[in-house]
């Protein structure tokens, strides 16, 4: 065994962290306290949220009803005609007289009056219910003939009704029609039922069902459970809609924010770039009818008090796909997008598109600081993308940091080529991406050590480790992976004058509808299931410093030990995370020099289970769970016990 130190944050940061010593020396750990080393980001710490896995629609836009506005190209994906023998009548789908131009397709019941006719919705993977709870039912409705009246239930998955409302003396102008429900049951899997009784027939259109219960009871709002699930996480930023999404396969797929403001009846739908994607994750359900826009993402960011970082397409669609290139000479329209957004965002109500914010309900400004121009590109074609859009933008509004993009892998010649470029450029902040297996992020934590501090800051902007291999369908969010991360992210803070944020990605799968696994938050109809790797994410964010503090790790060679310091000014505390990434216990003797004195007892949090390859299931959700307790802290220097396997931190009142 050796002794490695290594000089970490350059010139002032004097954080020092090595390994090894003689068999026979104890492990050691030491914060110089009275030393502190860089300012770092105390927001450092965010999510990343893309429409991959029914993210959005199917996830955290709490809408129930998939197809509202029967705009899928299949028009009826999604419903079920309820027609039989007994029933005479015709159900078709129509577009003459629309209720609104934009979405033209409407639905078309027709009943002679022998039996109810309609259509039930399946929802995303069924509806899930609950009892006890109001869900709200709402349909644009223009009776056409006779006199029908239109019945609404709830059916459990089993076939029993749950619920039911009508709707009568339904106008011959499209009006819009409301209903409450109140399930007697409990389902994850309920159907939605909506037909005519009596002979006659009625138009309908944008058929919706809410829970009443939304995050901050916001009617058409977010399912309030996965809100809160990022709430807890105080991310620091929010990077959204993507991800590749963003790209889109061709340009004419890619996202376009202006289309996902107003009126969420007046938003065109458009096709989702997973849906296709992978051929072993075919999901030709998936759609993006943006009830969640860019409006309801900036208000999101505010809600949780993470800054907004919108990503916007750079004129290039994704480079796994298509590749297609809007060319330079063409890319005014791209580089206004960019433009416009930061008004929108920032902007006097009024100002063109402070305007369009005001009326949707927000005059105050979202604070916009950051924009990401492309999301994983790469290329002379990025470069010279990218360049044109820094200088359009540092022209109108300097203060805006640019995230631009280094390619899909941390360290490959994509990488190589367009770091230098961005140096050069005098890029603020580059975005890298990293999916790799566990080893890689044990075996990274001294990558950031020899950056540049004088050149572009780093966004970690996706990462996640990788149980098997990228894409695999049989990744795992297992505690080693998340341990694995939780060493890497040691390795981010002690650097975190370079690293200025960093987001897993990516954040939800929908447990019967995704396409890319792993995911920090899997949901399904009823509820979440929080990974080990959410709890490495939250207990970073919920205890981030401000400033790093040195300290010097001794420990042998390969042990999988890691440790990072911090001072969070705002409590006066010293904060220690150490990750033991092996299996048995490590006794561990913790120095505090330069301390004058430090408070008899300091709260402790440790994430850790039986196994490394232990997760969480909806079954067994608490299996990997942070414990929180206290421990005694007699004097400057103590012996604690990291157990194999676990990711502890400790939050300790020193005075200097
Ligand atoms: O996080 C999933 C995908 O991985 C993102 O959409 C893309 O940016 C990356 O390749």
């Amino acid at each position: 065994m050796k002794t490695i130190q290594k000089i970490v944050s350059g010139l002032t940061a004097a954080c020092l962290v090595g390994s090894a010593a003689r068999a026979a020396e104890p492990l050691t750990l030491t914060v110089q306290t009275d030393q502190p080393g860089v300012a770092i980001n105390h927001a450092m710490w965010g999510i990343f949220f893309e429409d991959i896995n029914f993210g959005a629609d199917g996830g955290l836009y709490a809408e129930m009803v998939k197809n509202c506005g029967f705009e899928f190209p299949d028009p009826l994906m999604g419903w079920t005609k309820l027609i039989n023998n007994v029933a005479h009548g015709k159900i078709t789908v129509l577009d003459d007289k629309p209720y609104n131009a934009a979405n033209p397709h409407y639905l078309r019941l027709e009943s002679e009056g022998t039996a109810p006719i309609g259509v039930a919705n399946e929802g995303f993977r069924g509806m899930g219910v609950k009892k006890g709870e109001t869900y709200n039912f709402a349909v644009q409705a223009r009776n056409v003939s006779g006199k029908p009246t239109l019945r609404i239930d709830l059916y459990s998955e089993a076939g029993a009704i749950l619920a039911t409302a009508f709707i009568k003396d339904v106008s011959s102008d499209w009006t819009k029609y409301t209903a409450v429900l109140h399930p007697r049951d409990t389902d994850a899997k309920a159907k939605l039922y909506v037909q005519i009784e009596g002979k006659g027939s009625v138009d309908l259109d944008v058929i919706s069902l809410f829970p009443e219960h939304t995050w901050k009871n916001r009617p058409g709002g977010l399912r309030a459970d996965m809100v809160q699930a990022l709430a807890d996480l105080h991310p620091g930023f929010m990077r959204f809609p993507g991800g590749c999404i963003v790209e889109g396969s061709t340009l004419a797929g890619r996202y376009q924010w202006k289309k996902t403001i107003g009126p969420v009846d007046e938003r065109p739908l458009l096709i989702n770039r997973w849906n296709t994607e992978f051929n072993h994750r075919p999901t030709p359900d998936y759609f993006q009818s943006f009830g969640l826009g860019f409006f309801e993402y900036f208000q999101l960011c505010e809600d949780i008090g993470a800054s907004p970082l919108p990503i916007l397409n750079c004129g290039m669609a994704c480079q796994f796909n298509s590749g297609e290139l809007c060319p330079l000479d063409q890319l005014d329209p791209y580089i206004q997008d960019a433009l416009d957004l930061i008004e929108f965002a920032n902007g006097p109500a009024t100002s063109e598109w402070g305007a369009k914010r005001a009326a949707m309900g927000h005059p105050e400004p979202f604070h916009l600081k950051m924009i990401g121009v492309g999301n994983e590109q790469w290329g002379r074609q990025y470069i010279d993308r990218y360049t044109k859009f820094a200088t359009a933008i540092k022209a109108k509004y300097p203060e805006i940091k640019i995230v631009s993009a280094a390619g899909p892998s941390p360290d490959d010649d994509r990488f190589k080529f367009a770091w230098p470029k961005l140096r050069e450029l005098h890029a603020d902040i580059v975005d890298e991406h990293c999916y790799a297996n566990p080893s890689w992020f044990f075996d990274n934590t001294h990558r950031y050590d020899k950056y540049d501090r004088n050149g572009p800051k780093v966004f970690f902007g996706e990462y996640a480790a990788q149980s098997d291999r990228t894409v695999s369908v049989f990744n795992r969010n297992t505690l080693e992976c998340a341990l694995a991360e939780a060493a890497c992210m040691t390795g981010l803070e002690r650097n975190g004058d370079v690293v200025q944020m960093a987001s897993y990605a990516p954040l939800f799968a929908n447990v019967d509808a995704w396409q890319w696994t792993p995911d920090l938050i899997w949901v399904n109809t009823l509820g979440l299931c929080r990974t080990p790797n959410y709890y490495v994410q939250k207990l970073f964010a919920n205890n981030a410093g401000n400033q790093t503090m040195p300290l010097t790790l001794n420990a042998p060679d390969g042990s999988r030990l890691y440790a990072s310091a911090t001072r969070d000014d705002a409590s006066g505390e010293t904060i220690l995370k150490v990750v033991n990434g092996g299996n048995e216990p490590a006794a561990m003797q913790l120095n505090f020099a330069g301390t004058k004195s430090m408070a008899p007892t300091a709260t402790a949090f440790v994430l850790t289970s039986n196994h490394p390859q232990d997760e969480n299931t909806f079954a067994s959700p608490d299996k990997v769970v942070p414990i929180q307790y206290t421990i005694n802290t007699p004097a400057n220097q103590f012996s604690h016990d990291f157990p194999g396997n676990s990711l502890t931190v400790l939050r300790l009142k020193i005075t200097n």
